[in-house]
């Protein structure tokens, strides 16, 4: 059984098809990147995956199961955690609070429950604050804990984001530009972090990325989309000089 495969994928706007007959496989515990210029498709796939878009037709299926149809939120309960290409962090709450909100899908308490402050309310209150401090450990944003958002740099509001969404306990892990915004410094430690979630927390990463530096040193396999369409895939290497890969960048 494949890990992870999506089959067929369309999904059409009005005229535009953004996402165009897209198949491929995942293996566990891969890093497997998606590249392409500008409106290839490529965030439309990732909103197409965790469900904020209904396919036009193809399927998704996650671990044998068929999840095309499920909600954001069952695709979030099913291990699928995903960061977004713009930072969307609650600015005025603390890094610690953040990661707590990232935790809510694993919350198996009734809003009466929370109410009489029951004993399992407050055991998975233990829990979730434990899976948000094991989180800042690997990530080492520890000393960022009770910093509000707002007054943090960008560098590293990213790494939070990446935090949050490993905070709901994924298998797989959607990142959508992890190096974008990012100096060179950053990029190469962004790079570290995708290294240490893949190996050390056994994590399978899609991801999408423009800095070419960052998907060569990270990825196992690459995809390149134009036009919704797959235009090759393969190692970071055979792909970058695939000659429709190399005319479709010059192109864009
Ligand atoms: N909800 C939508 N309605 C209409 N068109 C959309 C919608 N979402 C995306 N598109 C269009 O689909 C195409 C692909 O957009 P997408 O954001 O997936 O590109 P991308 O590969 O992520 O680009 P970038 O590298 O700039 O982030 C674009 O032409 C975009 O305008
Ligand atoms: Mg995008």
């Amino acid at each position: 059984m494949t890990f992870f495969d999506v089959k067929n994928l369309t999904v059409k706007f009005g005229g535009l098809t953004a996402v165009d007959d897209v198949s491929f496989g995942l293996n566990e515990g891969e890093v497997f990147t998606i590249i392409g210029p500008n409106g290839a498709g490529k965030t439309t796939l990732f909103n197409l995956i965790s469900r904020l878009y209904t396919p036009s037709a193809g399927q998704i299926i996650f671990r044998g199961e068929d999840v095309t149809r499920l909600s954001a939120q069952q695709i979030a309960g099913r291990g699928i955690a995903r960061t977004f290409q713009n930072i969307e962090l609650f600015e005025s709450a603390s890094t610690l609070q953040n990661l707590l909100v990232g935790r809510h899908r694993h919350s198996t308490t009734r809003p009466w429950q929370d109410i009489l402050r029951t004993k399992k309310v407050r055991e998975e209150e233990v829990a979730h604050r434990r899976a948000a401090e094991e989180v800042m450990d690997v990530l080492r944003l520890q000393r960022y804990r009770d910093t509000t958002i707002g007054a943090l740099p960008y560098g590293v509001r990213k790494v939070i984001e990446v935090a949050r969404a490993l905070c709901v306990g994924p298998t797989l892990l959607l990142l959508d530009e992890p190096s974008s915004g990012l100096n060179v410094e950053e990029t190469n430690a962004m790079a570290e972090w995708i290294l240490e979630i893949n190996r050390r927390l056994r994590v399978t990463v899609l991801m999408v990325e423009h800095d070419m530096s960052l998907v060569s040193r990270v990825s196992d396999r690459v995809l390149a989309l134009n036009y919704g369409k797959m235009m090759a895939i393969g190692t970071s290497a055979e792909v970058q000089g695939h000659p429709d890969v190399i005319a479709a960048y010059l192109g864009a």
